[in-house]
């Protein structure tokens, strides 16, 4: 076991040949106060904490088998071959639960995926998260939710939070020590919240994959924005906005943070160089709806990630409204509501 992972306890398998499975679930999340800029890629440390709600839609399947510990790793995504980049990512995250464990053996991961694959709806969130609890359990190691949250975040940065059922915070950490310090001090974990009653409306207006991965962004607009650091600085100030708000169950001062994160995040990609535009019209068609709620007088709030849907924060008595609002608005958009959800979890475990 590398010295990274000193927290963690290792049960080896009494059969280290034979067969070992198991399966697990997870759900995306969406981020409230935005995760974007990463300060150390290959640990998946980001510049800022970051708070999202896990939703109760779109979970995420996967199966881990081991088999001999010659060959190759393979996995199947949606039935499909994995391939190139998204192979190379499994087979670098499963290295590391080698590593951890000890063990060489290849695995066989078969994922499904009930949201659509690249389109900024936190695929890689639940499918990360789904993967760390599988694969920790297939090679026998024992990890708390925080150690499982800290090996999420190395496959995809937001898989970290989908550990987490309702509301959860992830701590950026600091660089002081050694790298397994700053590993240690970057993980997740739930969000003290008064009941909001919340939902949150998906409007998915294009559900094709994105044309900039959200890794290539953010090293661009890390890179070369100049609204980045302003951003960054103004995000910590939401994130504390944002939890006070939540202990006081107050809905609308939650989604007005949300919306204006959000909204600041694209403006440090839209000054990028060159610029990276995830936001369509049919984006903009839907934020002129939420405007319209507003003034209606029905408290609804909206964020985007790293695509053109959008997600409407509302109180769930109030979803219906929103979403139907949507659909007058965006005919060709697919709407549905979703709320908060579980953590990742185990279905099964075998030999
Ligand atoms: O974890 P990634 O690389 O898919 O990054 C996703 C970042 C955003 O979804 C845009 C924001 C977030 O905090 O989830």
């Amino acid at each position: 076991m590398r010295s990274e992972h000193p927290a963690i306890t290792v049960a080896r398998s009494p059969e280290q040949d034979g067969t070992r499975s198991a399966t697990a679930v997870a759900h995306p999340n969406i981020a409230l106060v935005k995760y974007w800029g990463k300060r150390d890629e290959r640990l998946m440390l980001p510049w800022t904490d970051s708070l999202s709600m896990t939703l109760d839609v779109f979970p995420t399947t996967t199966r881990v088998r081991l088999g001999p510990a010659a060959g190759r790793d393979e996995a199947t995504l949606d039935g499909a071959p994995a391939t190139g980049e998204a192979l190379r990512r499994i087979t670098a995250f499963l290295e590391l639960v080698r590593e951890m464990s000890g063990s060489d053996r290849r695995a066989v991961v078969e994922s499904t995926n009930t949201v659509p694959t690249g389109a900024g709806l936190a695929s890689s969130a639940s499918g990360f998260a789904a993967l760390a609890v599988a694969a920790a359990a297939a090679y026998g190691l024992d990890l708390d939710a925080t150690a499982l949250s800290r090996l999420a975040r190395r496959g995809s940065g937001s898989a970290a939070r989908s550990v987490f059922g309702g509301f959860a915070v992830w701590h950026a950490g600091r660089d002081a020590g050694t790298d397994a310090d700053a590993d240690r001090c970057s993980y997740a974990e739930p969000v003290p919240t008064a009941d909001i009653d919340p939902a949150l409306v998906v409007a998915v207006v294009d559900a094709g994959p994105k044309s900039v991965s959200s890794r290539e962004a953010m090293r661009r607009t890390v890179g070369t924005s100049p609204l980045y650091r302003p951003w960054a600085a103004s995000s910590s100030q939401d994130l504390e906005e944002m939890r006070a708000a939540l202990r006081r169950g107050d809905l609308a001062a939650v989604g007005e943070i949300a919306e204006r994160n959000a909204l600041g995040m694209h403006a440090t990609m839209l000054a990028a160089r060159p610029a990276v535009r995830y936001l369509s019209s049919a984006t903009v068609t839907v934020l002129d709806c939420v405007l319209r709620l507003r003034r209606d007088g029905v408290p609804a709030y909206a964020t985007m990630d790293a695509g053109p849907n959008v997600k409407v924060l509302c109180h769930r008595t109030d979803a219906e409204r929103v979403a139907e609002a949507v659909r007058g608005a965006a005919p060709r958009a697919s709407v549905l509501v979703a709320g908060p959800g579980h953590g990742a979890r185990l279905l099964s475990e075998g030999t």
